[in-house]
């Protein structure tokens, strides 16, 4: 290959790990390479590498459901942005998620949101990353909350694709899966996950009927976790953003849920207290 070539584009493979958590570290982002793993064995990635085989730049497509493909981890390292390598990324995801009769989805930072405006994607929703700093675990496990046992991964994966609009119940189940406790469940319909991440542990989704519930079920896990947390807290839902103030977290970023075409149904959104996280919706 000349140097001049443009980079081969390629699919993503486990071996590619080193490579892809290379570019979430100069990103500053928060995944493991557990995400990878399961973000690759549940959808498509796809890569760009230089001369050497190194993987410089990424995209990963995740199908949801019959009708939504969830675009995330759309990384490019510092020195080849700025030549066109997300919008190629991106258009092989357009490609491939229209082949399949899905509408795209995405959670874009505002580096991000220029590049998927210029490809058709329209803004719904916003979502702010909210972080917490390590401190001791506080206060008890509120009434009314359990954490959640095997036996109740089929009723989360229920409550998520309510909130979310869309079924993605292997994704849930991973997430719970991970860690324990799973992640609590309220006895009205709520429920919190949350899973290590590289820099801070990520709490969410929250699903819940009323921000009392979603904040009786942030409480249990801030009784539990001392770590640094953050939390993609969705900014339309009514007091969410004063309690998690209260609680000492703060706005590090902003996010934009778009889509591109028709939107999916958009679920049961004032239910929808925090996301899975921008990489999963
Ligand atoms: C956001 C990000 C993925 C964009 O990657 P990129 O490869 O630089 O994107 P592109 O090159 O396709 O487009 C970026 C800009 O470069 C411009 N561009 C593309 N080719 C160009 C060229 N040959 N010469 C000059 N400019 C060019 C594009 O028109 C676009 O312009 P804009 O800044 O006015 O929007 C990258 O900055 C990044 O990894 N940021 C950190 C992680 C992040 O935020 N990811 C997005 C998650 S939603």
């Amino acid at each position: 290959m000349d140097a001049t070539d443009p980079p081969k584009l390629r699919a993503l493979t486990a071996g590619d790990t080193p490579d892809l958590m290379a570019l979430v570290e100069e990103a500053g982002w928060n995944q493991t390479p557990r995400d990878w793993q399961i973000m690759l064995a549940q959808g498509k990635g796809r890569g760009l590498a230089d001369p050497a085989g190194r993987i410089r730049a990424s995209a990963v497509t995740l199908p949801y459901g019959d009708a939504l493909g969830w675009i995330g981890m759309v990384l490019v390292a510092g020195d080849w942005r700025k030549r066109g390598h997300a919008t190629r990324l991106l258009a092989d995801c357009i490609e491939e998620l229209r082949g399949a009769g899905r509408v795209a989805g995405l959670d874009a930072t505002p580096a991000g949101e220029p590049v998927y405006t210029r490809l058709g994607f329209a803004g719904t929703e916003r979502i702010s990353r909210w972080r917490r700093p390590a401190r001791a675990p506080q206060g008890a496990a509120a009434e009314g909350l359990r954490p959640i046992a095997p036996g109740d991964l089929a009723r989360i994966a229920a409550l998520d694709a309510e909130s979310f609009g869309t079924p993605r119940p292997a994704l849930i189940a991973d997430i719970a899966r991970r860690s324990d406790p799973m992640g609590w469940i309220a006895g009205e319909g709520g429920v919190l996950l949350h899973r290590a991440g590289r820099n801070a542990r990520q709490i969410g989704p929250i699903c819940a009927p009323d921000t009392a519930t979603a904040g009786r079920l942030l409480d249990a896990a801030l009784a539990a976790f001392g770590e640094p947390l953050v939390i993609d807290a969705c900014d339309a839902r009514p007091g969410f953003g004063t309690l998690l103030e209260a609680r000492g977290f703060s706005v590090e970023r902003p996010f934009t849920r778009m889509y591109l075409g028709t939107p999916v149904p958009p679920g049961a959104p004032a239910r929808r207290f925090a996301i899975a996280g921008p990489e999963l919706g």
